[in-house]
C-alpha cells in the first residue's frame, strides 16, 4: 500500500513509520519537523518536509504516489501548553487538519486514521472510560481533538470518508531505534529518566492532592510499539472496507506519579531525584481506558503492557541517544 503519514518525524509517527516501512509498505512522510527529526524518518520512507499548509508540498505528498490511506499525527499535544494558548491549538490542531481534509478530498483519497486522545472525556466519569463515557474535555487540548473528530464525522457524512480515531492514552516507551525526544521535554517518563541518567535536578510531582490512592494524578501508559500496531490494524481494516470507528488505546491500568517514580528507580538501578510541586494547569486527576472496543474491532491487544517493559525500553533508547537524536 502507498499511505501518507503527516507527523512522521515525531515520537509516536516515527514508530508508526517504522512498523508500516518494516511491513512493506510504500511511505511518504509529511513533516515540517518544528517538533520532530529528520533523523527520526526511517530511512526507507519518504520525507516530504513541508507544513500542511504548504500547498507545493501537500501537493507533492499526495502525488508522488497515489496515496491509499492517510494517517494523520501532526498536532500540538501538550495539555498544559494549550491551557496557555487556545488559539494556537485551534489553528494547529482544527484548522490545519481540515486543509489535509480538503486535500485528500482534492486528490481522491476517502480513508483516514487519526490520532485523538483520552483527553476528550469527561475525568469525572466512572474509569475505565469506553469510548461511550461522557465528552466533556478538561483542555483545550481535549477540545481541539474532540472537534477534529466530529469534523471528521461530518465528512464521513457529505463526502463519503471513512476513518478510524485512535484515542490515545499515555504513550510512552521506545523500539530500537525510535524514542521520545522532544526540544523541550514535558513528559513524565522521559523527564524521570533524565534525572535518573544526571541530566536533569529534580523532577517536579504536580500535585500531591489528588483524589487518587497516593494524592498523585493517574494515567494508563500504553507502550508506543502497541500503538503502532494499532494503526497498521486500522489502515488494514479501513482497506478492508470497515465502517467508521472511534477507539480507545490503552493498557486498562492506572499507575500513579509516585509507582511510576518507584518504577524508574527499580528499572534503572538508580535514585530519582524529585520535588513536590502544585497542580499542572489542565491535568486531571486521572485517565484509565477500556480497550474492550479496539479488541473488538482491530483485534488489538497490548503485547508490551508491563510498566517496566515500557520504561525498560525507554531507558534502553535513552542510554543509546543520550543527546537525542543527531540533529
Ligand atoms: N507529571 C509530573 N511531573 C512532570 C511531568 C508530568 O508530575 O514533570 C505528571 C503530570 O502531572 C501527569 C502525569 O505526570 O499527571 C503524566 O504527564 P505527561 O506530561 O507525561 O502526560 P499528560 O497526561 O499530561 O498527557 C499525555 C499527552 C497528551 C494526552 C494525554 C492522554 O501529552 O497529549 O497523555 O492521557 F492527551
Amino acid at each position: 500500500m502507498n499511505l501518507l503519514v503527516v507527523g512522521g518525524a515525531g515520537y509516536i509517527g516515527s514508530v508508526v513509520t517504522e512498523e508500516l516501512v518494516r511491513g512493506r509498505h510504500s511511505v511518504i512522510v509529511l513533516d515540517d519537523l518544528s517538533t520532530g527529526h529528520r533523523d527520526a524518518v526511517a530511512p526507507l520512507a519518504y520525507l516530504v518536509k513541508g507544513a500542511i499548509g504548504d500547498a507545493a508540498r501537500l501537493r507533492e505528498a499526495f502525488t508522488t504516489k497515489e496515496i491509499d490511506c492517510v494517517i494523520h499525527l501532526a498536532a500540538r499535544s501538550i495539555v498544559s501548553d494549550s491551557v496557555a494558548d487556545p488559539e494556537g491549538y485551534e489553528e494547529a490542531n482544527v484548522r490545519q487538519g481540515t486543509i489535509l481534509l480538503d486535500a485528500m478530498k482534492e486528490h481522491g483519497v476517502s480513508r483516514i486514521v487519526f490520532s485523538s486522545t483520552a483527553a476528550v472525556y469527561d475525568a469525572s466519569a466512572p474509569m475505565p472510560l469506553r469510548e461511550t463515557s461522557p465528552l466533556v474535555p478538561g483542555n483545550p487540548y481535549g477540545w481541539t481533538k474532540l472537534r477534529f473528530e466530529e469534523i471528521l464525522r461530518e465528512r464521513a457524512r457529505a463526502d463519503g470518508m471513512r476513518y478510524v480515531s485512535l484515542r490515545y492514552f499515555n504513550v510512552a516507551g521506545a523500539s530500537i531505534d525510535h524514542g521520545e525526544d522532544h526540544r523541550r521535554e514535558t513528559h513524565l517518563i522521559p523527564l524521570l529518566l533524565d534525572a535518573a541518567l544526571g541530566a536533569r535536578e529534580a523532577v517536579p510531582v504536580f500535585g500531591s492532592d489528588y483524589p487518587t490512592q497516593d494524592g498523585t494524578a493517574v494515567r494508563d501508559y500504553i507502550h508506543v510499539v502497541d500503538i503502532a500496531e494499532a494503526h497498521v490494524r486500522a489502515i488494514r481494516y479501513l482497506m478492508e472496507g470497515g465502517a467508521s470507528a472511534t477507539l480507545n488505546l490503552g493498557a486498562e491500568r492506572g499507575l500513579s506519579v509516585r509507582e511510576v517514580i518507584g518504577w524508574v528507580e527499580r528499572v534503572t538501578g538508580r535514585g530519582v531525584p524529585t520535588v513536590e510541586a502544585p497542580r499542572r494547569a489542565g491535568d486531571p486527576p486521572s485517565l484509565i481506558a477500556s480497550s474492550e472496543e479496539a479488541g473488538r474491532v482491530l483485534g488489538w491487544r497490548p503485547q508490551w503492557g508491563d510498566i517496566d517493559t515500557i520504561i525498560e525500553t525507554a531507558w534502553t533508547w535513552r542510554q543509546r541517544y543520550p543527546e537525542g537524536y543527531a540533529e
